[in-house]
């Protein structure tokens, strides 16, 4: 696989299909708050029983979410790291990239923030999160 480091944030953020819907302030705001960051294959970006400070939108590349009965792959577009920000409980499930990866991390803060301002975001985001939480299968 191509392994590109330099792949841009604003192009990292046009692979996420949930912001699209931003408008030019939208996504300059976006930029200032995700940072890109490059996982490597059997990474363990998130930990099970952790506290939740950022979650991940995918820009490229799969992570494998462990369930405790199965295993779920999330892909380009989808995220994750979001259930222990909305509930603030310790993350529930260890993720693990399953090669290179492009992430877009937004910390906690500004994850608020960013529901505060964009509600249409917010309803998806809490959408899947909530039939998640209901064992439902991705995404
Ligand atoms: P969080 O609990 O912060 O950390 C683990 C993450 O795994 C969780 O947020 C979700 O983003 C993700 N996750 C948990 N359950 C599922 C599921 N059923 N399908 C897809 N992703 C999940």
């Amino acid at each position: 696989p191509s392994l590109d480091l330099g792949l841009r944030l604003m192009e990292m953020v046009r692979r996420v299909p949930l912001f699209r819907q931003a408008d030019t302030r939208g996504l300059a705001e976006l930029g200032q708050m995700l940072r890109a960051r490059l996982a490597y294959p059997g990474e363990r970006i998130v930990a099970r029983g952790a506290t939740g400070r950022s979650m991940y939108f995918i820009a490229s590349g799969a992570v494998e979410v462990h369930l405790d009965d199965r295993s779920v792959l999330l892909g380009p577009g989808e995220f994750f790291g979001e259930l222990a920000l909305l509930t603030r409980q310790p993350r529930n499930a260890d993720v693990v990239a399953s090669g290179y990866c492009h992430l877009l991390e937004l910390e906690a803060r500004d994850f608020r923030r960013l529901m505060r301002r964009h509600p249409g975001l917010r309803q998806q985001i809490e959408r899947i999160a909530s039939e998640r939480r209901n064992g439902a299968p991705a995404p």
